[in-house]
C-alpha cells in the first residue's frame, strides 16, 4: 500500500514562495520514485498572514500544521512589516508562535560544507577543512519567550522629561527545559563524533549556571560515553572561526544559538545552503537557516538549495525515509560538482552559462534524483 504523508507548506514572505515550489518538485519526484504520496496543504504565516488576516499566526495555520505529519516553512519577514511599535504585529511572531505552539524545543542546525563550495568561505581552506558540526539550539525558552514590558517611569527618563520609557526582557530557564535539550544533544553526539560542547555564560548569568549543572548531571548519569566540554559564549564565537573543525555538537540556549548559528553558517560562506529542523512534542518543522531575502524576492534568482536540504531533513527525521534523504543530498552535491551555481554561491571563475535561477536549480536537482 502506498504510504501517505501530509505536509503543511508555509511559503511565508519574500523569496519563500519561489524556493518552496522547488522543494515541492523534489518531494514529488521522490514520491514517484519511492511510491509514497505527499499531500500538501498551504497556509499563511508571517507578513503574508498579517496582510490577509491581521495576525502573523492565524488559527487556521496552526490547525493545518497540527493536522500534518510535517511542516515545511520557507521564511518570514520583510521591510514592509518592520516596526518597533509593540502594538503592531510582526512577521516573526508567526515563526515564534508556531515553534511554541507545536512545542518545538529542539532546533538542529547542521553546518557542513559541500566540497564543491569550499572556495566560497571567507576562511582559509585549511581552517574549514573537515567542518561538520551541528548546533542544537533550545528553541522555546529563554529571552525569546520571557516576560517583557515597555513602560514609563522616573528612572527611565531621558534628557528632557520627568518620566521616560523603560523596557525589559527576561531570560528564564526551567530545569526540565535544560534537561530535555541536553538529552537531544547527547543523543545527536552518539550518532556523530561523540562530542558535545555546551555553551553558556556561567561566569555571569544565573540561568547559565543552572544550565551547566543540569547538562553535567544528565551527562554523568546517562551519557558518560560522550565527551563533554563547557565553553563560554564569547569564547565560542571566537573558537568557531578559529578552529571550526573541532566542533561536533554545540548545544546552547535560544538567543546564543540564534547568534552562533548565523556565525557558524558563515563558515561555509553560503548561508543559502543550510537547512534546519525543529523537533519536539508536536509536528516537526523544517526550514532553511536563511531569511526571506526581500531584496531579491520575485526575481527568480534565489537559491532553493537550503529549502531542498530541509526536505532532506524532513525525510530523515519525520518520515524515516533515509534512502530518499541520501538521494537528495547526493543530487545536490552532484549539481554543485557539475559547477551549477545560483548567484549567491557563484565564484569569480563560475562560467556565465552555469549561473542559474531558482527554477533551473530545482530542475537540475530533480534530474539528478
Ligand atoms: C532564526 C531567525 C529567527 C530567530 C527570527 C526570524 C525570529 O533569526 O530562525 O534564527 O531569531 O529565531
Ligand atoms: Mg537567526
Amino acid at each position: 500500500m502506498t504510504a501517505t504523508y501530509k505536509i503543511c507548506l508555509l511559503p511565508g514572505d519574500g523569496i519563500g514562495p519561489e524556493i518552496i515550489a522547488e522543494a515541492v518538485k523534489v518531494l514529488d519526484a521522490l514520491g514517484a520514485k519511492y511510491d509514497v504520496a505527499f499531500e500538501y496543504t498551504e497556509a499563511l504565516l508571517g507578513g503574508a498572514a498579517i496582510d490577509a488576516t491581521g495576525t502573523a499566526l492565524p488559527q487556521e495555520t496552526l490547525e493545518a500544521a497540527n493536522a500534518s505529519d510535517a511542516v515545511l516553512l520557507a521564511a518570514v519577514g520583510g521591510p514592509k512589516w518592520d516596526t518597533t511599535d509593540p502594538e503592531k504585529p510582526r512577521p516573526e511572531q508567526g515563526l515564534l508562535g508556531i515553534r511554541k505552539a507545536l512545542g518545538l524545543y529542539t532546533n538542529l542546525r547542521p553546518v557542513k560544507i559541500f566540497n564543491a563550495l569550499a572556495g566560497a568561505s571567507t576562511l582559509k581552506p585549511e581552517v574549514i577543512d573537515g567542518v561538520d558540526l551541528v548546533i542544537v539550539r533550545e528553541l522555546t525558552g529563554g529571552l525569546y519567550f520571557g516576560r517583557r514590558e515597555r513602560f514609563y517611569d522616573e528612572e527611565g527618563a531621558g534628557a528632557n522629561g520627568a518620566r521616560g520609557q523603560r523596557a525589559y526582557d527576561t531570560l528564564e530557564y526551567r530545569e526540565y527545559e535544560i534537561e530535555r535539550i541536553a538529552r537531544q544533544a547527547f543523543e545527536a553526539a552518539r550518532t556523530r563524533r561523540g562530542k558535545v560542547t555546551s555553551v553558556d555564560k556561567a561566569n555571569v548569568l544565573e540561568t547559565s549556571r543552572l544550565w551547566r549543572e543540569i547538562v553535567h548531571r544528565v551527562h554523568d548519569a546517562d551519557y558518560p560515553d560522550v565527551e563533554l566540554e563547557d565553553l563560554l559564549v564569547d569564547n565560542t564565537a571566537m573558537q568557531l572561526i578559529n578552529r571550526p573543525a573541532d566542533f561536533d555538537v554545540v548545544v546552547t540556549e535560544n538567543m546564543f544559538g540564534d547568534i552562533l548559528s548565523d556565525e557558524a553558517a558563515q563558515i561555509t560562506g553560503s548561508l543559502g545552503m543550510l537547512a534546519s529542523a525543529s523537533l519536539g512534542d508536536g509536528t516537526a518543522l523544517y526550514e532553511p537557516s536563511h531569511g526571506s531575502a526581500p531584496d531579491i524576492a520575485g526575481q527568480g534568482v534565489a537559491n532553493p538549495l537550503a529549502q531542498i536540504l530541509s526536505v532532506e531533513m524532513m525525510l530523515r527525521y519525520s518520515f524515516g525515509m533515509n534512502e530518499a534523504a541520501d538521494d537528495v543530498n547526493r543530487a545536490v552535491a552532484a549539481v554543485l560538482d557539475e559547477g551549477w551555481r545560483t548567484g549567491d554561491i557563484k565564484s569569480p571563475d563560475t562560467p556565465d552559462d552555469h549561473v542559474v535561477g531558482t527554477v533551473k536549480m530545482g530542475d537540475l536537482v530533480v534530474e539528478r534524483l
